[in-house]
């Protein structure tokens, strides 16, 4: 058994984990190479890419990897990586072009990665065998999602089950109304772990506990027997259309469930009105709630009546993580006729800043000596244990040579 065996293995579940789990430069590298290498991760809405050439650029560990819309409308994504020497070939991280062009030595490939054109390589080169390498790349419903392993698991399951929800937030007719992307200086796994209650909102996010109520059946994973409120939510919404019962995938990796807002809010705004008047997607009603996804590692969601929110969360370091925010709306909505970009944003930009702060504190709480974990709240964080009880799961199994074969 190695160190972070030893480690997992001694872990008390009920306890926040031990310091090494979030400052360790060794277990930050387990991290990226037992789950960011291996599962589905969210990268960017298909939105994004609007035409051929359109791409962007996405890097995760010491991976980069280009996603590209083709000539053929489809969206793909490869190695960032030179055939040739193995230069960078997209620096920018976004842009559009008709080939994909090396800046070293000016190999130039096609948008679906085939090597079209490399300078005096002989005759016996075969160009053939010099195309980029491919990522697994799937669009679902809007959403792409890359895989960095040889053999990616499976996707359908997951697509099955979300699609179902995300079908009627249309995000096929959407657009990037806004972006930011901070960098919080803490490790990953706090970013989710903040992420997975609202034990910590009515005391930081002012703004937001406006419309998202504080209630720990909402933010949790319980399941099973949810209170009444919420059951006649799902039930009112699925009625008009609305995929939205809890889910909760039997491995713990990916979580949807339409939640209420506050009593007669109907969006993440200030007022808790609407903040788009054109709609993205067929919400039958404004009060339609929030549909929450997370898909561990790398995203949360939400999908309101009038625009939807994706976030995505990449490591950088043991105690760097960054997070990215994208509102989305609909592809015909006007700013400043169909809504105030402050309005849309300012709830989550300083929830995101709030959340930060939070995130950073309890960074520095950890790595003092004096740090020991202390106990969840049974009822404030089930949220937490789950992500931790997945994250020390997932460990566990794939740390065991060859077990990530037979997965
Ligand atoms: S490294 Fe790309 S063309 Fe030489
Ligand atoms: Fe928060």
């Amino acid at each position: 058994m190695n160190r972070i065996q030893s480690l997992l293995a001694r872990r008390n579940p009920a306890y926040a984990l031990e310091q090494a789990f979030y400052t360790d430069p060794e277990i930050f590298r387990t991290d990226l190479e037992t789950i960011h290498y291996r599962d589905w991760l969210f990268a960017i809405p298909a939105c994004e890419l609007v035409k051929a050439g359109d791409y962007v650029t996405y890097n995760v560990g010491a991976y980069r990897v280009i996603i590209v819309r083709g000539a053929d409308n489809q969206i793909r994504a490869f190695h960032n990586t030179c055939r040739h020497r193995g230069s960078v070939i997209c620096k920018a991280s976004k842009g559009n072009t008709p080939k994909l062009v090396c800046p070293y030595h000016q190999w130039t490939y096609e948008l679906d990665g085939s090597l079209l054109w490399a300078r005096d390589m002989g005759a016996d080169f075969d160009p053939k065998q010099h195309g980029l390498k491919t990522v697994h790349c799937r669009e679902l419903a809007g959403l792409v999602y890359i895989c960095l392993a040889e053999d990616a698991p499976d996707f359908d399951t997951f697509a099955n089950i979300a699609g179902a929800y995300l079908e009627p937030h249309d995000l096929g007719n959407a657009k990037v109304a806004f972006e930011s992307s901070i960098i919080e200086n803490g490790n990953w796994k706090l970013v989710w772990e903040n992420n997975r209650e609202c034990y910590h909102c009515g005391g930081n996010h002012p703004a937001l506990c406006r419309t998202f109520p504080d209630d720990p059946t909402v933010t949790g994973i319980e399941g099973g027997a949810l209170p009444a409120h919420l059951q006649t939510h799902f039930d009112r919404c699925e009625a008009a259309g609305l995929p939205s019962q809890f889910y909760l995938h039997e491995d713990g990796q990916y979580r949807l469930a339409r939640m209420p807002l506050k009593e007669g809010a109907q969006s993440y705004t200030m007022d808790g009105k609407s903040a788009v008047r054109r709609w993205l997607g067929r919400s039958p009603f404004a009060d339609a709630g929030s549909l929450l996804k997370f898909h561990y590692p790398t995203t949360w969601n939400h999908f309101l009546a009038d625009h939807s929110i994706v976030f995505r969360v990449t490591p950088i370091s043991a105690t760097e993580t960054e997070v990215t925010t994208k509102w989305l709306v609909h592809k015909d909505a006007v700013e400043g006729v169909d809504y105030d970009l402050k309005r849309l944003t300012e709830v989550w930009e300083a929830t995101n800043d709030e959340d930060r702060r939070v995130v950073e504190d309890n960074q520095q709480g950890i790595n003092s000596p004096a740090y020991v974990p202390g106990p969840y709240s049974a009822k404030q964080e089930s949220g937490v244990l789950q992500f931790v009880d997945w994250y020390c799961a997932t460990l566990t199994r794939r740390l065991i040579p060859d077990a990530v074969a037979a997965e």
